[in-house]
């Protein structure tokens, strides 16, 4: 006999999303990552790798705290975030105010590859 231990909860509310202060969706899990779910509503998110490890998407939470669906090669701080890999665990407010990280820019890196030694 096999123990089945459920950790989803149908009765849990579904966390609101908001960027800088604006709610923009109802996380209902029909995405599988809160990258999707805000490209799902149109919103434009910089995104290079979708995977958690180029940083490309990297974005500072205001308030609430997320979920990790993959853990993230890329260090972050605590109060900062990577859309492509997790989803949100309460109510959360995102800065989304990005730019690019210098750190790696996978087409740079490709083409770092490509050049002459
Ligand atoms: S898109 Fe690369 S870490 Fe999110």
């Amino acid at each position: 006999m096999s123990l089945l231990i459920l950790t989803y909860n149908p009765y849990k509310k579904a966390p609101i999303v908001s960027i800088k202060g604006q709610p923009v969706l109802l996380f209902n899990n029909k995405q599988s990552t809160l990258l999707e779910a805000l490209e799902f509503k149109k919103l434009e998110v910089f995104s290079e790798c979708r995977n958690g490890f180029c940083g490309a998407c990297k974005t500072k939470i205001n308030s609430g705290e997320v979920t990790y669906v993959t853990e993230p090669l890329v260090e972050l701080a605590d109060n900062e975030c990577l859309p492509c890999c997790c989803v949100p665990e309460t109510n959360i407010d995102l800065d989304m105010s990005h730019t690019p990280s210098p750190t790696l820019n996978l087409f740079d890196a490709i083409d770092k590859v490509k050049e002459p030694v």
